[in-house]
């Protein structure tokens, strides 16, 4: 029917009607040029950020309300593995701790302590909303580019769970796996393995273990608030024993499809678009084996025995996290026969181990012998 005939007029009309409505709403929210009643409306806008996969030339869109992954916990409690696993899977990239990001999230954190330096920065114009969306783009930069392209991207920077609830207020679709490990164990990897940590004293448990009672209880703290939707505590010695159980479980919680091939990480240490390692990092030459019981007790007897006995009042984190502090060691539970294998293998392969330690070449000790006047010296920043 013509436009031009009576119907087709009054057509016109209300097009022309809804269509003045239309621009009508569009000059309100400010959408198209000219100023509101409140002031100028012209903002800025970042350009579409992506990343090209180098095999399959795919384009990867990334932006803050991508449903990143952040793997948190106390460092030495398993985090690598979590993300070696989760590596393994073709969907999931994680990659090397990234190191910036808990820094850059610190810093914003003493900034706010102080009154006088919030004081300068909001007269300065970075409000509350400029300072999110610049860490966050920073963040998001450091997460989707410096490694391989995925679906799904993560980070394992374990001690960004620190200050959880504001990474969700900058990305309101990431979830954490929080990595929780008996304390007794944990503080016996950073004390053996000498990884230095600002404010562990390494000469001494008793000092080590309240330190990892204050970081454990403060994470802790920061996943309950952030909710059972939002944060997942995986018990390392449980991950570690049904490793089956508790991937299905991880990857439902996460909504990534199953896959076997995370039950196997080892074979992918490397591989384009598999598990990624940093000759440099503290457990590269641990997680290069398959899942395995080697770490579960290595901590018992090692414990001065003042301590072992104070152990409910220096570390009540325990008790609260289901291990119990007088036991040496707690029942763990008994593995699935894929772990007892694997453990099987690793302790009678000791030499191919330790050769493939050394054609990957990764370090075993630490960088640069640490002092306590050289802070840079740290594995990591406060835990
Ligand atoms: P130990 O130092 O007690 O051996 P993180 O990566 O958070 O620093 O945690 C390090 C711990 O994870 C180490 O504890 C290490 O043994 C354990 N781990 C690494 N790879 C593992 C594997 N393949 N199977 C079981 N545990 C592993």
């Amino acid at each position: 029917m013509s436009l031009l005939s009576p119907r087709g007029g009054r057509k016109a009309s209300i097009l022309c009607f809804a269509g003045l409505l239309f621009l009508l709403v569009l000059y309100q929210l400010g959408i198209i040029c000219g100023s509101s009643k409140d002031g100028p409306t012209s903002v800025m806008i970042a350009k579409e950020k992506y990343v090209m996969g180098a095999s399959d030339h795919k384009v990867y869109t990334y932006d803050r309300t991508m449903p990143l992954i952040f793997i948190g916990g106390v460092p030495r409690s398993g985090t690598t593995l979590m993300r070696a696993m989760l590596d393994a899977h073709p969907d999931v990239r994680c990659g090397q701790e990234t190191r910036v990001i808990p820094r850059i999230l610190q810093m914003r954190s003493h900034w706010l302590k102080s009154e006088r330096e919030s004081i300068r920065l909001e007269e300065a114009g970075i409000s509350k909303e400029v300072m999110n969306s610049a860490i966050a783009a920073f963040c998001l930069e450091v997460i989707a580019r410096h490694g391989e392209p995925a679906p799904r991207l993560c980070n394992k920077d374990p001690l960004t769970l620190k200050m959880g609830s504001y990474v969700l207020e900058l990305f309101p679709n990431a979830k954490f796996l929080f990595m929780v490990r008996d304390g007794r164990a944990t503080v016996h990897s950073i004390i053996s393995r000498k990884v230095t940590i600002t404010g562990f004293d390494l000469t001494s448990y008793r000092q080590c273990l309240t330190k990892w009672n204050h970081a454990i209880s403060v994470m802790h703290g920061q996943c309950k608030e952030v909710g059972a939707d939002k944060c997942l505590m995986v018990p390392y010695e449980q991950l570690v024993l049904h490793p089956k159980d508790w991937m299905k479980r991880i990857l439902a919680f996460l909504d990534v499809p199953w896959n076997e091939s995370v039950l196997h990480h080892e074979e992918f240490i490397n591989k384009p678009g598999g598990v990624p390692l940093s000759k440099v990092e503290r457990s590269s030459d641990q997680v290069i084996k398959p899942v395995n019981l080697e770490a579960l007790t290595k901590w018992v007897g090692h414990i001065p025995d003042d301590v072992v006995r104070d152990m409910p009042d220096i570390a009540p984190m325990l008790s609260v996290l289901g291990y119990d502090p007088y036991a040496n060691p707690p029942v763990y539970g008994a593995p699935d026969s894929l772990v007892s294998d694997n453990t099987r293998r690793v302790l009678a392969e000791g030499q191919i181990w330790a050769a493939k330690v050394k054609k990957l070449a990764l370090q075993e000790k630490p960088l640069q012998p640490p002092s306590a006047s050289t802070k840079d010296s740290s594995d990591l920043p406060n835990a």
